[in-house]
């Protein structure tokens, strides 16, 4: 369609006025790259992701776009442009460094835009809202970038934000997209299983970051993926953690620590449930659900096993428990 091929366009065009404001310009140059530098990228990682920088001032883009001569509607349907009451138009990106979204054949889709203040005026990431070209729960950051690595290792990494993408990228590991903070859709584990069955989740080690990783556990297990976790020490997420102990250091500690799904959620909800038998019987009944999601029999009884080992209870018990768990779902 002209339409979507226009947004496309624009897309393309704007994700090159934010490089050349990164690299061409003295604002860009003195805030936003030196900002991505702060942050340990190297350039050649800066250039490959095509991040960018945005003033901050009210209509930079804006008015170059309008000099250009793209068209008001289509600058609000990305949202790279927001309508006041007076129907003027103020950009949406200011003062944030540009993370620009691609899709999976690299054409620009979208953008996240983080501030430089340290303070909490603002929203930490600004992102493009849902358009014709860019729906949310079908994209992956950083999957034009992974596709081919996700294939060679046939796996992937799973982390929540842009910046863990780019500092693993760096680090050599390739193989890794985020969920962007959202959680995960169908659209996006579909998106995942046409390259590899296997993820290994690298969430944020926060308390938000481990609720995030037993609900996406579970989807993983319903789409029949199969699923590692794995959590960093102290809250870090990955790229905080790649900048603590350095590429080789961090690219053991992923391979080390990667748990089955099975053993990371028993330990996870063990660790609250101490020898109270009451918790434990719910702890158990929480890990048969999640092994419930799982559509491959096979697997079932091997997890079934495992879990029976795991929290030294019988099989048939654990069975049992299945299977009604099961029917009240039909
Ligand atoms: P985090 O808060 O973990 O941010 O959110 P981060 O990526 O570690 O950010 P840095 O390291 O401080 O730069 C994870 C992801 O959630 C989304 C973004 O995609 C972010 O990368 N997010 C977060 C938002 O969309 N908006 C927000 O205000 C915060
Ligand atoms: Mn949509
Ligand atoms: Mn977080
Ligand atoms: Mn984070
Ligand atoms: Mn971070």
């Amino acid at each position: 369609q002209d339409k979507r091929e226009s947004l496309f366009v624009l897309s393309q065009w704007a994700s090159k006025l934010f490089k050349e404001n990164l690299w061409e310009t003295e604002l860009g140059q003195s805030i936003g790259l030196s900002y991505f530098k702060e942050r340990g990228y190297r350039e050649d990682i800066i250039k490959k992701f095509e991040l960018g920088y945005s003033p901050d001032q009210w209509t930079a883009l804006v008015d170059e776009a309008k000099r250009a001569g793209f068209q008001s509607e289509y600058l609000k349907e990305i949202g790279l442009a927001i309508e006041r009451d007076d129907h003027s138009l103020y950009d949406r990106f200011r003062g944030r460094v540009i993370f620009p979204i691609h899709n999976l054949t690299g054409r620009v889709i979208g953008f996240g835009g983080r501030t430089l203040k340290t303070d909490k005026s603002v929203p930490k990431y600004v992102n493009s809202p849902e358009s014709e070209i860019y729906h949310k729960s079908d994209v992956l950051y950083g999957i034009y970038f992974a596709k081919k690595a996700i294939m060679d290792a046939d796996l992937c990494y799973l982390v929540e934000g842009y910046a863990d993408v780019i500092a693993m990228h760096q680090a050599g590991v390739e193989n890794v997209v985020a969920s962007s903070g959202t959680s995960l859709t169908t659209g996006q584990i579909r998106l995942i299983s046409r390259f590899t069955k296997n993820v290994v989740i690298l969430y944020d080690g926060d308390e938000a970051g481990i609720k995030a990783s037993l609900r996406g556990t579970d989807m993983l297990l319903e789409e029949g993926l199969n699923v590692k976790v794995l959590l960093f020490p102290d809250g870090n997420d990955p790229d905080s953690y790649v900048k603590q102990v350095g590429s080789a250091a961090f690219k053991e500690y992923i391979e080390q620590h990667q748990e089955d799904f099975i053993f990371y959620k028993t330990h996870i909800l063990l660790k609250d449930a101490h020898d109270d038998p009451i918790k434990r019987a719910e702890v158990i009944r929480e890990v048969v659900q999640s092994i419930a999601l799982i559509p491959d029999e096979i697997k079932v009884s091997l997890f079934i096993r495992q879990c029976s080992t795991l929290l030294d209870i019988e099989e048939r018990v654990l069975l049992s428990e299945l299977n009604k768990m099961r029917i009240s779902k039909a």
